[in-house]
């Protein structure tokens, strides 16, 4: 598989209908179509493994290089091994089901396209609109990890940042390496470069034996007594802390806001979810697999699998070195090897780290270019973000404007302020996305579906449960700034998209034939 940063395809076209047009369609069989047609077929060529590897590809990032340490030490201790595995459960149920909602309108693209193709306009739209906090802000907050560990890097040769070029000690700056990342990468973008399968392959080899390097290192560091208590007992947030702080759950139903304690677990489970973010991306590439109802679940689970087995092993291992209230937040498995006396081991773990982090960003960053292309091609977002440029073929205007505003908020944000944004927006596509396969499922029971989801609705409806328990397992603060994107993203859609869309263009020019 390529990463391959130029655009093409043609769309399908035809109104559905609906109430208010709210519900409209493109044609299924149409977007199909599209990708049968030469020159836009994709090959299948894909097996299990090359899932498996992409999967890594992309999943391994900032939650694990970053996110651990910080969990550790605010919500879970050692426990957030434990947490691990409740983020792996919720994000297993919700791949079982991105991958029937792939396959069922096997095009490339993402949730957006399919359920545009498949649920309706306003629904395609929030997807759209919740996967620019998946995307967007996720390359914001990888590019903000890798920059912690560039920084570490540096460290070990004498350089070091100012403080008012990065977020050090929590003070305010601008993290002008997470910036200066950001804007090479979409220059890269711009210029439709390629990824080849060769070198995606070596930076999951790199990433991989980083992490493995973690984790065997490591164990010669260990000590039993950072493990005691596994779980730190509950601690009632201190007095004075805002309940804007405090996860939604224990708001709601009166608890005393807490960290730590079972529910700290959930707490911790709701946050590292960010490091699970990704696999959603390899249901898209069910067109070019070879045998998708077999090989896609196998794909998917097996890549979360991998992870998780990684991310159990390098969180037990991490806080067994040092005691969970002393990890660093910006480098935590680097500085843990420091913190042990191992520096030689922590420059090369930052150097792993900061290779693997690019990719994420890089396939991230290639995403919402894509997912922003197709929305604006469609007439939801202003045409002018989809104009291709003549000679790179790609969606440049989009490419560029979306690379200026992650940069910015790449610098400016840290990484801890803007996971939960992604966590949120993440899992709420994952609800719309579950509720939609079963919906499908009642509606057009006809479409031929090259992957099914076992138990429907059983697993769907665990799966919407799973995702939002995670939900409301973020702070009330998360939810507020929420609740502002998705208002925010219904006035653009009723004050521009919803006159704008080209089905609703369709839809007018048949009504004039009639009439
Ligand atoms: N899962 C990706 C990461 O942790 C987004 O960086």
């Amino acid at each position: 598989m390529q990463t391959d940063t130029r655009t093409s395809g043609g769309r399908g076209g035809g109104p559905g209908g609906g109430p208010g047009g709210l519900l409209r369609t493109k044609s299924i069989e149409q977007s199909i179509a599209d990708t049968q047609e030469p020159g836009q077929r994709l090959r299948r060529e894909l097996s299990v493994v090359d899932l498996v590897v992409y999967g890594v590809g992309v999943i391994v990032g900032t939650g694990i290089f970053v996110v651990t340490g910080t969990v550790a030490k605010q919500y879970a201790g050692p426990a957030v091994a434990l947490a691990f595995v409740a983020s792996a459960i919720a994000c297993g149920l919700a791949g079982l089901c991105y991958a029937e909602f792939a396959s069922t309108v096997p095009v490339a693209g993402s949730a957006y396209t399919f359920s545009y193709a498949s649920i309706g306009e306003l629904p395609a739209w929030i997807i759209g609109w919740d996967l620019v906090l998946e995307l967007a802000l996720g390359a914001g907050v990888v590019a903000g990890g890798w920059s912690g560990y560039v920084a570490e890097l540096l460290s070990h040769v004498g350089v070091h940042v100012p403080a008012a070029l990065s977020h050090q000690n929590g003070k305010f700056g601008f993290d002008i390496l997470a910036a200066a990342l950001v804007l090479v990468l979409t220059g890269v973008v711009m210029a439709g470069m390629k990824l080849s399968a060769r070198v995606t392959g070596l930076v999951v080899a790199v990433k991989v034996t980083v992490v493995l390097m973690v984790i065997f290192a490591g164990l010669f560091y260990v000590t039993g007594s950072n493990y005691h208590p596994f779980l730190p007992p509950s601690k009632p947030n201190p007095a004075g802390s805002s309940d804007l702080h405090a996860p939604l759950v224990q708001v709601l139903f009166g608890f005393t806001p807490s960290s730590f304690g079972v529910m700290g677990i959930f707490s911790a489970a709701a946050v590292v979810f960010f490091a699970f973010i990704g696999f959603d991306i390899v249901a898209t590439a069910a067109e070019e697999t070879r045998n998708p109802q077999r090989d896609m679940p196998r794909g998917i689970l097996g890549s979360l699998l991998v992870c998780t087995v990684l991310y159990v092993a390098v969180s037990l291992v991490v806080t067994g070195m040092q005691k969970y209230s002393s990890l660093d937040t910006s480098a935590p498995l680097a500085s843990a090897f420091k913190a042990v006396g191992a520096p030689f081991w922590a420059g090369t773990i930052s150097f792993g780290a900061a290779v693997g982090l690019t990719s994420v960003v890089l396939i991230l960053l290639l995403g919402q270019t894509r997912v922003f292309f197709a929305m604006s091609r469609d007439g939801l977002l202003p045409r002018a973000f989809s104009v291709v440029h003549p000679k790179f073929g790609t969606p440049y205007r989009t490419t560029l404007l979306l690379g200026l505003a992650v940069a910015l908020i790449a610098g400016f944000f840290t990484v801890g302020q803007l996971e939960e944004m992604v966590n949120i927006g993440t899992l709420f596509a994952f609800v719309v996305v579950a509720i939609g396969v079963t919906v499908l499922r009642r509606t057009r029971p006809d479409l031929p579906r090259s992957f099914r989801t076992p138990w429907v609705p059983l697993v769907p409806v665990l799966s919407v449960c799973a995702s939002l328990w995670l939900m409301l397992n973020l702070t009330v603060e998360t939810w507020l700034r929420f609740a502002v994107w998705m208002v925010l993203g219904l006035i653009i859609y009723f004050g521009y998209g919803r006159s704008h869309s080209r089905l609703a263009g369709g839809q007018t020019q048949r009504t004039r034939t009639n009439a």
